[in-house]
């Protein structure tokens, strides 16, 4: 059995019984039980991880931690930042304090690293960082950086809307639309939260109103049933990933509206970032339109980054991981991005069933 399948029913098992952050330990040590580095010689790799707020945070943390292992010849330190910029601050100063070879961030927010990551770097540690960008004054402070271009997500989202509007003859101005927004501040949500204002002012859509919901779905469901009290008239839904998706759903079919994509005839169209096991299921009951995959399975460049860092070898400093679009139905078949093609792929049961995540 591949690592994948039995990583899946191991994250299963720890959701229905709830022990989802202390169990990750055993993919490392969290820090507080990790007191001594190993006399062994391992990479001893610190990670702080933004939360446990998605699923794609879920799948994230495991493809790291399912991947820098001892049998690898890695000792891994995570720590759960519980969406907090000063927890992931305190933990890169504990790693940095227990002199790990490497430290790994997956930032929560792009701004207020530079004093952190220059003790780092005074300690002689390199600094990965993965998903997220930090946005500091001197790039050198990080090695490498690991992701998802975030604004092209959202740019092929809104050309894929521009595309089936005009097949469908549906007039800008008749697209009323909301968006739900991510953790402020972070890139994922900069990248689609802009990408969605510059489409609506190029295309002349109805941007009725973006709020955020920090990815999660109860926020998300407060959030849109607000926006169904105060717009009578929207008709599209921009969810900046799938546990929002989940909630605006929930929040539209409870107010005794449909989700679907016949807008001209009283259905609310979803937009969804992620392409989650939740998300596409959803998409097969044809309450997602469109989910752009956000990639988390980032552990394999990471360690390869790690690996070569650590040996003296020049990295890249920047790695994108490939990343499709899913369809409810074949209106349109790609859209053009910045000169790119991107397919866009129709949904179907055995493509959902051969997803790792
Ligand atoms: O930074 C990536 C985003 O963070 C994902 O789209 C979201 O689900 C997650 O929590």
């Amino acid at each position: 059995m591949s690592f994948i399948g039995r990583s899946k029913k191991f994250i299963t098992g720890l959701l229905l019984s709830g022990m989802m952050i202390s169990a990750f330990a055993g993919c490392g040590k969290t820090q507080d039980e990790s007191t001594q580095i190993p006399k062994v010689k391992y990479i001893n790799v610190g990670f702080s991880q933004v939360g446990a707020e998605s699923d794609w945070r879920v799948a994230n943390t495991e493809s790291i931690c399912g991947t820098l292992t001892r049998e690898r010849g890695f000792n891994l330190m995570y720590d759960d930042a519980q969406q907090k910029q000063d927890k992931q601050i305190i933990a890169i100063r504990n790693f940095v304090a227990q002199e790990v070879d490497c430290i790994v961030l997956a930032p929560v927010m792009e701004t207020g690293w530079d004093t952190v990551l220059e003790e780092a770097r005074k300690a002689g540690i390199p600094v990965i960082v993965v998903d997220r960008m930090v946005d500091v004054t001197d790039k050198d402070l990080y090695t490498a950086w690991v992701g998802s271009d975030f604004k092209t997500e959202g740019k092929i989202a809104c050309e894929w809307l521009n595309a089936f509007a005009e097949k469908k003859e549906i007039a800008p101005e008749d697209i009323h639309i909301v968006g739900i927004q991510g953790t402020m501040g972070g890139t994922a949500q900069i990248g689609r939260s802009d990408a969605l204002r510059d489409a609506c002012i190029l295309y002349g859509w109805d941007l009725l109103g973006q709020e955020p919901a920090d990815y999660a779905k109860a926020k998300s469901k407060e959030v849109m049933l607000g926006f169904l009290h105060r717009y009578e008239n929207v008709n599209v839904v921009y969810c900046e990933n799938d546990n929002e998706a989940l909630g605006a759903i929930e929040a539209i079919e409870e107010s005794g509206r449909k989700v679907g994509t016949d807008i001209a005839n009283g259905e609310i169209m979803i937009i969804s970032f992620d392409a989650a096991h939740s998300g596409l299921s959803m998409m097969l009951e044809g309450k997602i339109a469109l989910d752009v995959e956000c990639n988390p399975l980032q552990g394999d460049a990471l360690c390869e980054i790690i690996n070569d860092v650590e040996a003296g070898v020049d990295v890249e400093k920047y790695t994108y991981i490939e990343e499709k679009t899913f369809t409810s139905d074949d209106t349109v078949k790609s859209v053009i991005v910045d000169k790119k093609v991107y397919d866009i792929t129709p949904l179907t049961q055995e493509i959902l069933d051969g997803r790792e995540y």
